[in-house]
């Protein structure tokens, strides 16, 4: 058995499946360079039968890149096959992916026939797929909820028909953790000629077990995973990729190896999350705001002495560049001193206590207390941190007009001002800002929260700006969302470095 572990990327197609998520075909090809990038093996493209636009993303996606197998989806049905393997004409390494629910609940109710009729379906798709192309993939759809026995039976005969890979789907995301390990298991002791075909997982998070399974398919004996950044996709989503590259990283002594890239994993984590607009849970594991980010006094302190006593990973092997330590009311004075010094200022002993006994009262009445504020407290120069102010804003919009913004700003004294239209009022009131502030800077990330309930309430907006190929994280909160998104976007200008 090989201890090489195949990483099936499917964001564009089972990702992309998220209502209100979906990419043009320039982004997915974006994306697509992105995972060749990142060190996928295989890049799920499309649904080629599905619809037109599905059908020219895979052949933009063959021609966009070289070395991952471009797979196309299809249902055991002879014109899906055709038209897959069309749509795979430009990719260098082509792979079918054809399948049917193999579950009593799937064969009764979704196709009203049998389990006999489904394995001569199943087993004629297979080598109707091998009439193109070498490579072909089967799915047996809910095999999570499907007899073991039956199971084998379907998985032995596809691998006789030819199919290279088969998946293991854990559909409606209902199996065990260990239930999964046994299936998986099952398999490989009950099916003849096994290690000629790779076991693939391909686990939904409905239980939130999908990295649990996943990974115990591996333990189990399967050799690749079908993954999504982020775990996106429908309903609770799929597997991270992230989690599994980074779980078989951090426990080297399972010798299970992939060819990911892991420093490519958080860039590739936010181009996606910011094409799909779908923001990531601040604590995301491996991907995560906070997911590096320590708070508490003891952890603060301990990761200040040695990072190896609360962080198990290098950030920067997931391609972030610093653990952030957010300073909270529960933050030690070593935190303090540390961010301290990280801005330049390194305070004997007995003023760091005036500072800190400061801090705590800070820390009090605000949630995070930022660079410009330990500054500010420790006396420093603090002209350049707050050197852009909001003085004004004025925003027209509705239905069936253009939005329009006026916008003052306070730039360390003076004042400029200036209009713009956009779509929308954060596009013209942004567009209005940056005629003033004329640098090169890029919105990447952007999110909107309402702090309760109540269309009173205050709006809290999280925005990433990039600028000078650093990523800067910018916070605003009004009761009027417009503003507090120029406030998040200022936020961002604040913390420039030059
Ligand atoms: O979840 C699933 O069963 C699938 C198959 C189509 C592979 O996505
Ligand atoms: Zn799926």
């Amino acid at each position: 058995m090989s201890d090489r572990l195949y990483i099936f990327d499917t964001t564009l197609r089972d990702g992309e499946q998220v209502p209100g998520c979906q990419l043009n075909t320039i982004e997915k090809i974006q994306v697509a360079k992105a995972l060749e990038q990142l060190g996928v093996d295989v890049i799920e493209a499309g649904f080629p039968i599905s619809s037109p636009g599905d059908f020219s993303s895979v052949i933009e996606i063959s021609k966009a890149v070289t070395w991952p197998v471009i797979c196309a989806l299809t249902r055991a049905v002879e014109r899906d096959i055709d038209v897959a393997f069309e749509a795979l004409k430009y990719a260098k390494y082509k792979r079918i992916h054809t399948g049917i629910g193999t579950s009593d609940e799937h064969i009764l109710y979704k196709f009203s026939s049998t389990r006999e009729e489904i394995l001569e379906r199943a087993v004629a798709a297979t080598r109707y797929a091998k009439r193109y192309v070498d490579d072909v993939e089967f799915y047996c759809e809910d095999a999570g909820r499907t007899d073991n026995e039956y199971l084998a039976r379907v998985v032995e005969a596809v691998i006789k028909a030819g199919a290279t890979v088969v998946n293991i789907p854990d559909t409606t995301g209902y199996c065990l953790p260990q239930e999964y390990f046994e299936k998986i298991k099952y398999l490989k002791e009950h099916v003849d000629d096994i290690d000629r075909a790779i076991i693939s997982t391909h686990c939904h998070n409905d239980l939130g077990m999908a990295t649990a399974n996943t990974f115990n398919g591996v333990m189990a004996g399967a050799r690749q995973v079908e993954v999504t950044i982020n775990g996106i996709g429908e309903r609770a989503g799929n597997t991270s990729l992230e989690e599994i590259a980074m779980i078989l990283k951090c426990h080297k002594g399972l010798g299970i190896e992939t060819n990911v890239n892991t420093q490519k994993i958080f860039p590739t984590s936010r181009l996606v999350s910011s094409l799909m607009n779908m923001p990531i849970q601040p604590n995301k594991a491996i991907v995560g705001r906070n997911a590096f980010a320590h708070s508490s006094g003891i952890h603060q302190d301990g990761v200040l002495k040695n990072v190896q006593t609360y962080e198990i990973m290098d950030p920067k092997d997931v391609g972030i560049d610093d653990n952030s330590i957010v300073l909270t009311a529960r933050s030690g004075r070593a935190a303090l001193k540390h961010r301290l010094h990280m801005n330049g200022v390194d305070l004997e002993e007995e003023k760091l206590d005036k500072i800190y006994e400061k801090f705590l009262n800070l820390a009090d009445q605000k949630k995070e207390v930022t660079d410009a504020d330990v500054l500010m407290l420790a006396g420093a120069d603090t002209a350049d941190a707050h050197a852009v102010r909001l003085d004004f804003l004025q925003v027209t919009t509705g239905k069936g007009v253009k939005s329009v913004a006026s916008i003052g700003l306070d730039i360390s004294g003076q004042k400029f001002e200036a209009a713009a239209s956009g779509n929308g009022p954060v596009d013209a009131a942004i567009k209005a800002l940056k005629k003033i502030i004329m640098k090169q800077m890029t919105l990447k990330e952007f999110t909107i929260q309402a702090i309760s309930k109540g269309s009173d309430d205050v709006g809290k907006v999280h925005m990433q700006v990039e600028y000078d190929g650093q990523l800067y994280y910018g916070f605003g909160a009004n009761t009027d969302i417009v503003t507090a998104s120029v406030e998040a976007y200022i936020d961002c200008i604040n913390k420039f470095k030059k």
